[in-house]
């Protein structure tokens, strides 16, 4: 039974018959409102600056998702420790930094009262082979990305001392995040990143209290969760983004992602996010290894409505989700809050059309390459091309050309790449 939260303003929960409105407010486990069910998901934006601070586009880029009516806006992923990033456009939050640029970021993303969080992460051993670090994963297993895949760094085991602090370095983040302005985190433990790829069988073949048995390669998440929940103020929220699935033969299942939210249940967290897949089968963009079809919108609707059944805390589901009638579905099934990432970088105000009614529905962007894995980075390039567009003041372009995304995406990637390494020379 759902005790801990509820839907304001009737007070009924999330399993009402009658589904709240997408404009309805959502009371989240520790008192927090979210002024409506629409979330802006997380979108890594590539704006690091020098250091990986913040640049001040991020700034410029939130306040578009602010004025366009989201409840909630999600950052792109923050990594908590500066010699293990995703890319090379990454930004960092670590004890000591100066705060000023993330309290920038995080003034301009509340100012039309959404609330904000930041999405920390570590990238396991998804991480850029021209960044110059190894991997740090829970088992040497690398990534397979085909003829792709020595673009991706090789693995190396991380030791207990070293899964202790990553679990320290997630709560100094959070507690930095919150001296920062922003009004939670999420923590990321999908698309195969690190925390991820401990609750992964493919990736976790770990014979000690980290891996094996689910309840071992849950560990880590949950221990994630307690130093986080443990440092930050009760007011301040923690949200956790999970796979439904990896979408992977042997894989992280829906079975095991029940079990997880099971777990979860006890654990302060306010809010869990479901989506799907990793680089190696990018089921966030729809596509997937295993032979399963998903749903050719709101992609991992079906798991979260059977994982709301035993949430405690609201469920928030992204993937696929553009046109109005697709979000109200998604509250209908007994699902709180309503992520979406792309169409809303393409256009940050459909959340204020909605709610004026007029009819508008999202856009994805078209790419037509064979190749499966470059066609999802085209995507992504595509797509963080908007984001920076926004970040520099200017409209998303409603048809980007995908090569033009891709050269221009590896070119800045290979110029951040260079100032990263001169940078993390300094930090070891
Ligand atoms: C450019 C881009 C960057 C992304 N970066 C992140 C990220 O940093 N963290 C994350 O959890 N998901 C990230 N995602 C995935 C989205 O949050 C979302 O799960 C996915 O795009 C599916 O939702 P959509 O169909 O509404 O785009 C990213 C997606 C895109 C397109």
């Amino acid at each position: 039974m759902k005790t801990s939260f509820a839907d304001a303003p009737s007070g009924a929960s999330s399993h009402a018959a009658t589904s709240p409105g997408l404009f309805s407010p959502l009371v989240l486990p520790n008192g927090t409102v979210i002024p409506n069910r629409i979330a802006k998901a997380a979108m890594a934006e590539s704006l690091a600056g020098p250091g990986q601070a913040p640049d001040a586009r991020l700034a410029r880029m939130e306040a578009n998702f602010a004025q366009g009516g989201v409840g909630l806006i999600i950052t792109g992923n923050v990594m908590i420790d500066p010699l293990a990033l995703g890319s090379p456009g990454d930004v960092v939050l670590q004890r000591g930094m100066d705060l000023a640029p993330f309290r920038a970021w995080a003034k301009a993303a509340r100012s039309h009262g959404a609330q904000v969080w930041m999405q920390i992460n570590h990238p396991g051993r998804q991480t850029m082979a021209v960044l110059g670090q190894p991997g740090w994963a829970p088992s040497e297993v690398a990534v397979d990305l085909g003829k792709h895949s020595k673009l991706i760094a090789k693995p190396k085991a991380l030791n207990e001392t070293q899964i202790r602090q990553i679990i320290q370095r997630f709560a100094d983040t959070a507690r930095e995040a919150e001296a920062a302005g922003f009004t939670g985190v999420e923590i990321h433990a999908a698309h195969g990143y690190l925390i991820s790829q401990f609750l992964s069988p493919l990736t976790n073949l770990r014979k000690d209290k980290w891996g094996g048995s689910m309840a071992n390669r849950v560990r880590f998440l949950l221990e994630v969760v307690s130093a986080v929940r443990g440092a930050v103020r009760r007011e301040f929220c923690v949200g956790v983004k999970i796979n439904s699935a990896d979408f992977q033969r042997g894989g992280f299942d829906s079975d095991d992602a029940l079990e997880v939210v099971k777990m979860l249940n006890s654990s302060g967290v306010d809010l869990v996010e479901l989506s799907g897949g990793s680089y190696e089968a990018p089921a966030m963009q729809g596509q997937t290894r295993d032979g399963r079809t998903l749903a050719r919108e709101a992609y991992f609707l079906e798991f979260a409505r059977d994982i709301s059944k035993v949430a405690r805390m609201p469920i928030m589901t992204t993937g696929g989700i553009r046109r109005r009638e697709v979000a109200e579905g998604v509250l209908s099934q007994g699902v709180s809050l309503v992520g979406i990432a792309t169409s809303l970088a393409m256009d940050p105000g459909l959340p204020l059309t909605w709610r004026e009614a007029k009819p508008r529905d999202g856009v994805l962007p078209t790419i037509k390459f064979k190749d499966k894995m470059l066609a999802s980075v085209a995507y992504m390039a595509v797509i963080q091309r908007q984001l920076q567009r926004l970040g520099d003041g200017q409209r998303p372009l409603a048809n980007a050309s995908a090569i033009f995304s891709i050269i221009r995406d590896q070119l800045r990637n290979k110029l951040l790449a260079r100032r990263y390494r001169s940078w993390s020379r300094l930090q070891s």
